[in-house]
């Protein structure tokens, strides 16, 4: 299993005499806020402490929008890792995740890493994003990424590709309807499993000021109240909801020139054009 590394600008390398193009990570700003124990559960999982360790494959799981993307983007940069998010879908085949055959200008078959493989080979991080979506079949090429093996076989391109030993997987789950049941052996795999919860209300604030730094302070708090309410009650509004209602009801605010004599109504009506009627029981 030869293969030369190729710095993060170059996107083609030789394996076994096959050149593969690789992907490029992902760049975002996203940055973890407050609950520091997921955060230092991930990067324990991801950790080597011996020459005979190998890293843990973590699995974040919570629901929608609760910050499980967010939270392992934000570990691997912390670790000084490019980032490669795989989204998973019910449609994902096994080459997918891997390596892609591709008619090229002159007829050809040219071979397209994975963000996966890529991740692999260059040493990132790979997020593989929702991956409760994907179906067994593909989830079994997997299988000797996620024990001691650590390498993949492509079929399509007749290779056996090994990961850096830099590089780390986590794998992300959300507990709603669309998904597939996950094989035991894969199961046993992704270990260990981190639950995210909902902020506390302090940590929701900072949260939406993070990633709304021109939304005013009334809108913020007024999101907040809503959310922390929701919360107490075992309602699954998340802070992408609180986010959505929050910019929605900015810019609605602002097209109506700062009109504040009715914010309290556009406020409430940006909750209920986000979240529906039912929303409005949280509202104080
Ligand atoms: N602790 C946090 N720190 C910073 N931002 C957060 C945090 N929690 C949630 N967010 C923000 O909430 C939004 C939703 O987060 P994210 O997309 O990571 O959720 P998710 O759990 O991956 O959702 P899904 O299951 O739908 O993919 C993002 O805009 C993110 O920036
Ligand atoms: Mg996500």
């Amino acid at each position: 299993m030869t293969c030369n590394l190729p710095s993060e600008h170059e996107s083609r390398i030789k394996i076994q005499g096959v050149e593969i193009a690789l992907g490029f990570p992902d760049e975002f700003k996203f940055q973890w806020i407050g609950q520091k124990d997921v955060l230092d559960q991930l990067l324990a999982a991801w950790m080597v402490i011996d020459k005979d360790d190998i890293p843990l494959n973590p699995r974040l799981i919570g629901k929608p929008g609760v910050g499980k993307t967010t939270l392992a983007y934000a570990a691997a940069k912390k670790i000084d890792r490019s980032v490669y998010i795989f989204q998973c879908t019910m449609d994902t085949r096994p080459e997918d995740l891997l390596i892609t055959p591709v008619i090229d200008q002159s007829g050809g078959i040219r071979y397209v890493a994975s963000a996966l493989v890529t991740a692999m080979i260059r040493g990132g991080v790979c997020i593989l994003d929702e991956a409760n979506r994907m179906s067994e079949k593909s989830w079994a090429s997997l299988a000797p990424l996620l024990d001691t093996r650590r390498y993949i076989e492509s079929i399509v391109a007749g290779l056996k590709v090994s990961a850096h030993p830099d590089f780390r997987i986590c794998v992300t789950m959300n507990d709603d309807a669309s998904t597939f049941e996950i094989p035991e052996y894969i199961h046993s795999r992704l270990q260990p499993q981190i639950f995210l919860e909902f902020p506390e209300a302090e940590e929701e604030r900072r949260i939406l000021r993070e990633n709304l730094p021109f939304v005013d302070e009334y809108i913020m708090e007024y999101v907040v109240n809503f959310l922390q309410r929701a919360h107490g009650s075992n309602e699954n509004y998340t802070i992408r909801d609180g986010i959505n209602v929050a910019r929605y009801a900015a810019k609605r605010i602002k097209s109506l020139n700062g009109n504040k004599g009715n914010t309290e109504n556009l406020l409430r009506e940006a909750i209920i054009m986000t979240l529906g009627d039912e929303a409005m029981s949280y509202v104080e």
